[in-house]
């Protein structure tokens, strides 16, 4: 037990700051024997109506409070930022590092012993996993829980990845306005984050891979009464650890970050895990890589039939044992022995851990694919890495080549993609530029480019995208991203030109573009990079020092552990 609570050097003392903090909580209506002497606990909520997906937390929040009063401690539920996903312009991914600034500043700025986080949409988990890590006082997630499965017409839905398919549907005609309408109340139908296997189910799943959550807790539905008794025994959880002095540095050392890379292989898990591991990773002193995610690709099977790789959603998921039943079938290939925020490993956590659905969550035996979900690419337009997410992508355009047709920016992109006379057909490879950190700005999820309406409309659902941008985990297709260096800062996609040929080899881990190294370096030598998209304020600050997609994307000067 720590021999004297952090709070306390606030509260306990006898000069006047720490009589006016003692007069000035009090004006919140507790009395001195409410606080004074416990374990002060943060409840560090990611709520916002902006945020659709984390509108439920305060709820959470008051059954976290209810866990600690229990517990012998006394909650503070705090605001900080909260990013939703669909709403926020450029990019959530802009602001990831900003929130994870606010996060770490109000946990270290205030008299709190513990923290009990509430997260769900995309980048609020990342987002509060990297200032937890920064800050280090003894954390506990709370994930907000995937949405309800959407139900269209006696028919099963996932948010993200069939509202993209129904889109195509109805922008070449094949469905009404009426029918669109309907559908949008169909698609995402209660409060939730996203309930395929998008980057949300994929953060969330990881967060307690990664031991920083109570067992069990990513997978159950949000609406689900046990995700407000689970959120009661994180809160009760949360002042065992301040006593324990049990703290994110000592759950997420080296062998939990490859636990969580292995599971989110299992799982099918989104390309923006690689991004945000990273990241996470970074601000404890790590060093993660893209080779240890090709790694443990190589060695993990697929498990989890889950859209968009798989077929079911999460829903169905919780219902066949969650993640629990999954790492437990992958025990023998996790560190077993990594201590998480129950107190126990991660192997004693696992025991008890049933499956009732080995068609959702397949055993080892009976695996959706021998590898994991993710491909790391390199090749003379990606030196630094590249991702593909194979396992939802086309099999018969894994190995390719085609003819180049360029997108320089977003904008032109979506309205040429409307043109009948686009002069593209399947074979072609589009290619997306300036959609990285620096280009986009922040590196959206601009890389599942749609497909050209004219080739939706003779019935072609695929065809090979290139990008330095991210997707979404709920997307599809063969796509590859998170190209590095990217175009805006002069790497080799800065000297694609329609017409060039480009070579997917995903069996040899490449993707190339055919002209003499002469001639790339020609280009490159003669590139100019584009206007800055910011010259002041947090826009300049994220140009300034923002890393490139293979280092995680965090600022330069947040690496590494916090004195
Ligand atoms: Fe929040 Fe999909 S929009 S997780």
């Amino acid at each position: 037990m720590a021999t004297k609570l952090r709070s306390q050097t606030w509260f306990d003392s006898l000069e006047y700051y720490a009589f006016a903090r003692r007069a000035y909580i009090r004006s919140e209506g507790l009395s001195r024997q409410s606080f004074f002497g416990k374990p002060v606990i943060g409840i560090c909520n990611s709520w916002s109506e902006l945020n659709h997906c984390n509108i439920h937390l305060r709820t959470v929040a008051e059954a976290v409070k209810r866990g600690v009063w229990q517990a012998g401690g006394v909650p503070f539920e705090f605001p900080t930022i909260s990013l939703g996903e669909v709403f926020m312009r450029p990019t959530t991914m802009l602001f990831r590092n900003l929130m994870a600034m606010d996060v770490e500043e109000s946990i270290r700025a205030n008299p709190l012993d513990g923290v009990v986080l509430l997260c769900g949409c995309d980048k609020t988990t990342p987002a509060q996993l990297m200032g937890a890590a920064s800050a280090d006082l003894p954390s506990i997630f709370v994930t907000g829980g995937p949405m309800l499965s959407g139900d269209y017409k006696g028919g099963k839905v996932g948010s993200g990845t069939d509202m993209r398919k129904i889109f195509d549907n109805y922008r070449t005609g094949q469905m009404s306005d009426e029918e669109l309408c309907e559908f949008e109340g169909c698609a995402a139908r209660s409060h939730g984050h996203c309930m395929v296997m998008g980057t949300a189910s994929t953060m969330t799943s990881i967060a307690e891979a990664l031991g920083m959550t109570l067992t069990g807790c990513a997978s159950i539905p949000a609406p689900d009464s046990r995700r407000l008794a689970m959120a009661e025994l994180s809160g009760r959880r949360i002042v065992e650890m301040v006593n324990e002095d049990l703290r994110p540095s000592k759950i997420m050392t080296r062998e939990a970050f490859e636990n969580a890379i292995t599971t989110s292989m299992a799982l099918g898990g989104s390309t923006n895990a690689v991004v945000h591991l990273i990241a996470i990773a970074g601000r404890l002193g790590i060093q993660i890589t893209l080779e240890d995610f090709h790694r443990i690709s190589k060695s993990t099977p697929y498990l989890a039939n889950i859209k968009p790789s798989g077929s079911y959603l999460m829903e169905d998921f919780f219902y066949s044992g969650g993640l629990p039943a999954l790492m437990r079938n992958i025990l023998p290939l996790l560190h077993g022995d990594c201590i998480t925020v129950t107190g126990s490993t991660i192997g004693e956590n696992l025991k008890d851990s049933p499956c009732y659905n080995e068609d959702v969550i397949r055993p080892l035996d009976k695996a959706l694919n021998t590898e994991g979900g993710t491909l790391i690419l390199y090749g003379n337009l990606a030196p630094n890495g590249a991702v593909i997410k194979h396992t939802a992508a086309s099999e018969h355009l894994l190995q390719h080549r085609g003819p180049a047709y360029v997108f320089d920016d977003h904008e032109h992109m979506l309205a040429d993609l409307l043109r009948d006379d686009l002069p593209v057909d399947e074979n072609t490879v589009l290619v997306l530029k300036n959609a990285g950190p620096h280009g986009g700005p922040g590196f959206p999820e601009w890389g599942q480019i749609p497909m050209p309406t004219k080739l939706l409309k003779r019935g072609v659902k695929d065809m090979v995208r290139i990008s330095d941008s991210r997707m979404s985990g709920t997307s599809f297709g063969t796509v590859v991203l998170h190209i590095s260096p990217e175009s805006a800062i002069g790497g080799p996609l800065a000297a694609v030109q329609t017409g060039a040929e480009i070579v997917l080899d995903t069996a040899g881990r490449r993707i190339d573009i055919n002209i003499p190294q002469a001639e790339l370096d020609r280009r490159l030598a003669a590139f100019e990079p584009p206007k800055p998209h910011y010259t002041r304020g947090y826009g300049k600050m994220f140009l300034d020092h923002v890393t490139q997609a293979h280092l995680g994307c965090d600022f330069d000067f947040l690496h590494g552990e916090a004195k």
